[in-house]
């Protein structure tokens, strides 16, 4: 069993936090990462509704512990859904994307730690003044929003320059990325991607097999589908997601007139898959559980070379 701050603090048996991702990760995604040993979190986008955060932590919670991850720029704009998850007592709360500093105490008096990610070492300054638990260093291979530095510089830079626990998220899909970040000296790693081929993911069912399919080079760094869902992002996080007609009808295009119209997400050639580079790796769909026992088992087994 691999031992870290994060498996001693959190009391698991796998340095894994199950990604919380939007339209992705619901309850039982989150519950199957508990139960394999690691710690399962929610995506509670903004458009969460309140019935639905109150069903998805229920079967979280059936498996233990659970996490919940929010944009705080989202969070800036109306942050409700802040309380409704807090009042399910998370164990951890990921607020990333933005500067956490007004939410760190609501969540600390909820009994939960906070972790953002972050993505250069501005980031890092942010988030240490905010008081956050937690730092997650999320590279530009990561599915969905993400920054421009990669996993392994930014994961370098950030464990030089903090005291706090690191995690590392972004291309960590098998255990070789994972004994990678650890013996680099994280305490865990944040894994998405690699867990949404499986079938406890909610979401278009067109999602999974176009991952399995997906090799490392088909990916996109793009804003086309959160203008074409009119998703107020910042414009410094593009999203990380499988290429398809849509984006490259209009990744780079001069003029975005008509492409709210010309989106159609219950088509698979047009609908977005967020997803990072790793999915070259997920050739199958499988179980989180499997999953997640895979990458820790890997791991150690790799590591032990070293022991
Ligand atoms: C489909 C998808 C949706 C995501 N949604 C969110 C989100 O709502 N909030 C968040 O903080 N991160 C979100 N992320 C980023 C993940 O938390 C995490 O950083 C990323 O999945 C790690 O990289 P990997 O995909 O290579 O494992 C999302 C990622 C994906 C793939």
């Amino acid at each position: 069993m691999i031992e870290t701050w994060l498996t001693r603090e959190l009391g698991l048996e796998v340095p894994i936090l199950g990604a919380p991702m939007g339209g992705r990760a619901g309850g039982r995604l989150a519950a199957e990462v508990t139960k394999a040993g690691g710690l399962g979190m929610l995506g509670a986008a903004g458009y969460a509704t309140p019935e639905w955060i109150e069903t998805e932590s229920a079967v979280a919670k059936s498996a233990g512990d659970f996490g919940a991850g929010f944009m705080v720029w989202s969070l800036d704009q109306d942050d409700t859904a802040l309380d409704l998850v807090l009042a399910q007592s998370p164990r951890i709360v990921s607020l990333s994307f933005g500067d956490p500093a007004l939410y760190v105490r609501r969540v600390h008096e909820a009994g939960a730690l906070v972790a953002s990610q972050i993505n250069d070492l501005d980031d890092l300054a942010v988030v240490e003044a905010a008081g956050v638990d937690i730092v997650i260093a999320q590279g530009a291979e990561a599915g969905g929003h993400t920054g421009h530095v990669a996993t392994l510089p930014l994961l370098q830079e950030v464990l030089d320059a903090t005291t706090r626990p690191v995690l590392a998220a972004g291309g960590i899909g098998t255990g070789r990325g994972l004994a990678a970040v650890l013996a680099a000296g994280a305490q865990g790693a944040l894994v998405g991607t690699a867990l949404l081929a499986s079938p406890e993911t909610v979401g278009p069912e067109y999602a999974r097999g176009k991952l399995v399919a997906a090799r490392s080079t088909d990916t996109v760094y793009t804003s086309v589908f959160d203008r074409a869902r009119n998703i107020a992002w910042p414009q410094r996080w593009g999203g990380r997601a499988l290429a398809n007609d849509f984006s490259r009808r209009w990744h780079g295009a001069q003029s975005f007139d008509g492409i709210e119209a010309d989106y159609d997400g219950s088509d698979s050639d047009l609908g977005v898959v967020y997803a990072g580079q790793i999915a070259g790796t997920v050739t199958a769909e499988r179980p989180v559980a499997d999953v997640v026992r895979a990458l820790a088992s890997d791991a150690e087994a790799l590591l032990r070379r070293f022991a």
